[in-house]
């Protein structure tokens, strides 16, 4: 039997405001808990017990998936009271799981959306016998992350921090397999990091330590603007995912929402159930959370509008984060990196960054 854990314990705080109400992983993305479509991952590369780490607003994980029967998966639930961090968080679910101890478990980061082969790193896993095979993934300017060069057999060499001059475009992809043995040696009751305590430790203490290469989809979705491309990738097919609550296509509209016959949603984006979109009103590769309203002419692009908040009439949002049944008058314009708090009312013709804006 194929067990994982799903680190899912984090704030999200690069997230907020949607985070504020909403753990991370559970911010409907492409219509249903970004969670869902990991788990539908999960289980279609045979895994059958899922446990997840959790710790932020821990109790909305199992109010939604239960015990799991549903995604064909048996879900159990470990909360930290306090955060352990990515390698304590391990640590601490190793009491529910059932493997022997060299029976691998699959760990995944709870807001990658991956369309790597989770049977080929379990294969490469199994053929060398090692004790963690990470998925490295292949970015064009690794600058920005830790990456991870490996020797000609595919063992990791280093774990190295970001630096200006990478020796490889490697990175640390967020999906891991450990022999179960070594997730039981993790100290328990502390806060430890994955990657900068346990991998390091493993490989000064010659452990093997191996890479599974593989350049597929992959996107880290902790930013808005990755949250936003993530959402219309699926919603557009660029990545596939049998959780999609619909047929893919250049929106995805649910249930109970109305979209006017002359309005424009295009891009991969979703009108989440009981949301509404005005006449007049364009609607690109954004996400409408459930009850929100785009009302006449508005435009919304690239961004998020939070479950039940509202875009008033003409105005036009580019790249912006609107939380939870926050009102945003009319004529007014907010772009790029504009954040409007949970709750917060905007008068109409507020703020307006056109050229001649003061
Ligand atoms: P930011 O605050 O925006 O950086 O997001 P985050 O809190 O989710 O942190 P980060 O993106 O670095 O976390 C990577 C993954 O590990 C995510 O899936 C988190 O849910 C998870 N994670 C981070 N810290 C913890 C923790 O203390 N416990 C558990 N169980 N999971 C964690």
């Amino acid at each position: 039997m194929l067990e994982a854990i799903l680190l899912v314990g984090g704030k999200g705080t690069r997230l907020r405001p949607l985070t504020l109400t909403c753990a991370k992983p559970m911010i409907p993305t492409a219509g249903v808990p970004f969670l869902t479509h990991q788990l539908a991952r999960a289980a279609a590369a045979g895994v059958e017990h899922v446990v997840l780490a959790t710790s932020y607003r821990a109790e909305t994980f199992s109010a939604h998936f239960g015990d799991g029967s549903q995604l064909g998966l048996r879900i159990s639930y470990v909360t930290e009271t306090e955060p352990l961090g990515t390698g304590g968080g391990i640590r601490n679910v190793a009491g529910l799981l059932e493997s022997g101890p060299d029976d691998p478990v699959v760990i995944f980061n709870g807001d990658v959306l991956s369309g790597h082969d989770i049977g080929a790193q379990l294969a490469l896993h199994r053929e060398h016998d090692a004790d963690v095979t990470l998925h490295l993934t292949e970015v064009d300017d690794p600058r920005a992350f830790g990456c991870v060069p490996l020797d000609d057999d595919g063992r990791v060499l280093e774990f190295l921090e970001k630096t200006p001059d990478p020796p490889t475009n490697r990175i640390n992809a967020g999906c891991y397999v450990f022999r179960r043995s070594v997730i039981d040696a993790i100290p328990a009751g502390k806060v430890v990091s994955v990657e900068r305590e346990t991998f390091p430790g493993l490989l000064e203490a010659g452990a093997p330590v191996y890479g599974y290469v593989e350049r597929a989809y992959w996107l880290d979705l902790g930013t808005p603007e990755a949250f936003v491309k993530g959402s219309r990738d699926l919603v557009l097919g660029t990545i596939a995912s049998t959780a999609l609550p619909g047929p893919v296509g250049e929106r995805l509209v649910l249930e109970g929402a109305h979209v006017a016959a002359d309005a424009q949603v295009t891009g991969g984006s979703t009108v989440g159930a009981g949301a509404t979109v005005g006449a007049g009103a364009v609607v690109d590769g954004s996400v409408l959370l459930d009850g929100a309203v785009v009302e006449d002419g508005a435009v919304v692009r690239s961004s998020v509008v939070g479950a039940g908040a509202a875009v008033g009439r003409e105005t036009v949002l580019d790249g912006v984060v609107v939380g939870e049944a926050a009102r945003i008058g009319a004529h007014n314009e907010l772009l790029a990196g504009a954040r409007v708090w949970a709750g917060a009312e905007l008068p109409e013709k507020a703020v307006r960054f056109s050229s001649d804006a003061s």
